[in-house]
């Protein structure tokens, strides 16, 4: 993996772990800890040892608490543009990944950190989970794709209540609302959820996997037809030897064992 300052990384049995590191200031994500990001996720694409992606915040308090504010105080309009273009690309490359990534939020995930865990296939939170958009306290929005994926996660209503408030809800209300897929007691139960749903997928076929990833984002992109998307996914699977492999252990009724090819 690339070297990193702001990211701690950790290859594990066909995951990688990566975790924000910037306990001091919550986490929050400067420019170069977003650089760092967007050069991870360029590896993974290529890595064949790496299966599946965890993001996670160094400490108990926060998972990422947001964009950096000292960074932020220093933008113009010119380079205001430039700055959310940039963090809504790095969050692209996580969104579009052909690996599974999941976040596990552990405490605060405000303004960016909340728009990087949404950016994520999944989100599992411990019950210390803290999610808010609170930039209009700052005078300005979301700038990381957070008005886009909010509004398709949460509908209309609620997204325009949190983003408008600046309110912070708990693991169980985003749970509710379909902002986050299992809430733990602890982070480590956390954890261990997101790597039990990660090893599962693992037995799965991974080009399907992937085409999944592209068929889902999808349903998000206005100027494309996702049902052509599907049915051109369908095609180029049924051209792996993973689909031979898993259609002909079923008729021969054992386990299939995919080579992602
Ligand atoms: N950017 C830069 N620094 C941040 C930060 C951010 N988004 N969030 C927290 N920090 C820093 C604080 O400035 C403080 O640094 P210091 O010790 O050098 O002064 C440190 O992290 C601890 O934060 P602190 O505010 O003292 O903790 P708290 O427990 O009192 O409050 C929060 C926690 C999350 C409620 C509060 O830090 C906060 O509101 N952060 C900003 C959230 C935000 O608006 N995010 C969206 C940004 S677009």
């Amino acid at each position: 993996m690339a070297e990193t300052l702001n990211i701690l990384s950790e290859e594990k049995e066909g995951l990688l772990y990566l975790t924000v590191n910037r306990e001091s200031k919550l986490n929050a994500l400067n420019f170069a800890t977003l650089e760092e990001i967007r050069n991870i996720f360029n590896e993974v694409v290529d890595n064949k040892e790496i299966k599946g992606v965890i993001i996670t915040g160094s400490g108990e308090k926060a998972f990422i608490a947001g964009a950096d504010i000292s960074e932020i105080a220093e933008l113009n309009e010119l380079n205001a543009r430039k700055f959310a273009e940039n963090g809504q690309d790095v969050f692209g490359l996580i969104e579009n990944c052909h690996k599974p990534v999941i976040a596990v939020v552990n405490g605060f995930a405000l303004g960016g950190g909340c728009e990087l865990a949404m950016a994520c296939h999944m989100r599992v939170a411990a019950a210390n989970a803290k999610f808010g958009q609170p930039e209009v306290n700052l005078g300005i929005i979301p700038g990381y794709g957070g008005t886009q994926r909010l509004t398709y996660l949460i509908g209309r209503g609620k997204a325009n209540e949190l983003m408008m408030t600046g309110d912070m809800i708990g693991a169980e209300e985003a749970k509710n609302l379909g902002l986050v897929n299992h809430v733990l007691a602890t982070k480590d139960e956390a954890m261990n959820k997101a790597e039990e749903i990660l090893k599962k997928i693992m037995t799965k076929a991974p080009l399907a996997i992937g085409m999944i990833v592209d068929c889902v984002n999808s349903v998000f992109i206005p100027e494309e037809n996702g049902y052509q998307t599907e049915a051109n996914s369908f095609a180029r699977c049924v051209k792996s030897g993973d689909y031979k492999e898993g259609t002909s252990a079923f008729l021969e009724k054992r386990k299939p064992i995919f080579k992602g090819e």
